[in-house]
C-alpha cells in the first residue's frame, strides 16, 4: 500500500463534537472531539481486509499485538474470515497474539518488552505473518519487533498498523497495510487507551485536558 492510498485526518477539517456520536457518559468531559467516528473505522478496516485477502494464498497466521491492536484485529479477522479473493476463496488463517510494551503515560520511555516464548516464535519458521498493532507513532516498538522475528527465519512478515501518526519523532518506519494517518495528537479510543483508559471507548478522539489529568499515573 502506497501512502497516498491511506488516510489523512486532520484536526480541523475532520472532526466531529462529541454530542454528535454516542460516547460513554463516564468520558463526556474527558475527550475534546471525535476525529474517527466507529463506523467510519470499520468501513475502512473492512477495505484493508479486502486488499490483504487478495495480496495471499497461503495460510496466513495474523498476530495482534496486545492490548492496543486487539479490537483491530477483532474487526480485521471478522472481515477477513468473510471476504472472499477473486477466484471466490477464503484465506486460510491462523490467529497468534504477542505483547509488546513500551509505553508509560503519553511519551514513549524507549523500552520495548516482547512476550512470546522462543517455542512460539520457532512455530512461526516457515510462515507468513501478518502483525496487527494498532498505532504505529515514533516506530520504535515496531523496529524492536520486526528485527527480532528476522531470526526466526519466517516465510514472510507485513505489518498493518490502522493509524500512522504524523510525528517528527517517527523514525520513518512505514507499514504494509495503513487505515488513516493522524495528526501528531495523543488520540483514544477503538482500544486505543491511555494507561488502560478509554479502551471502552468505540470512537477514535482526541483526549481533553480534563482527561489526561484524571488519568495520569501519579508519579
Ligand atoms: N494514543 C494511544 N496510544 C498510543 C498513541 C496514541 O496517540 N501513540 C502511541 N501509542
Ligand atoms: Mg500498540
Amino acid at each position: 500500500m502506497d501512502p497516498s492510498d491511506w488516510i489523512d485526518v486532520n484536526e480541523d477539517s475532520f472532526s466531529y463534537k462529541i454530542e454528535h456520536f454516542n460516547i460513554p457518559e463516564h468520558y463526556l468531559e474527558d475527550v475534546s472531539k471525535i476525529l474517527i467516528p466507529h463506523g467510519l473505522i470499520l468501513d475502512r478496516v473492512e477495505k484493508l481486509a479486502r486488499t490483504i485477502v487478495s495480496q495471499y494464498t497461503d495460510r496466513l497466521v495474523v498476530c495482534c499485538v496486545l492490548k492496543g491492536g486487539h479490537q483491530f484485529f477483532a474487526d480485521l479477522v471478522g472481515f477477513l474470515k468473510k471476504l472472499t479473493n477473486k477466484e471466490g476463496k477464503h484465506l486460510p488463517i491462523a490467529l497468534d497474539f504477542i505483547r509488546v510494551k513500551s509505553y508509560e503515560n503519553d511519551s514513549s520511555t524507549g523500552k520495548v518488552q516482547i512476550s512470546m516464548t522462543e517455542k512460539e516464535l520457532a512455530s512461526l519458521k516457515g510462515k507468513d505473518v501478518l502483525i496487527v498493532e494498532d498505532i504505529i507513532d515514533t516506530g520504535k516498538t515496531m523496529v524492536s519487533l520486526v528485527n527480532h522475528l528476522k531470526t526466526y527465519e519466517l516465510k514472510s512478515v507485513k505489518i498493518a498498523s490502522l493509524f500512522v501518526k504524523r510525528t517528527p519523532l517517527s523514525n520513518g518506519f512505514i507499514p504494509d497495510y495503513v487505515g488513516f494517518s493522524v495528526p501528531d495528537l495523543f488520540i483514544v479510543g477503538y482500544c486505543l487507551d491511555y494507561n488502560d483508559y478509554f479502551r471502552d471507548l468505540d470512537h477514535v478522539c482526541s483526549i481533553s485536558p480534563v482527561g489526561q489529568k484524571k488519568y495520569a499515573i501519579k508519579q
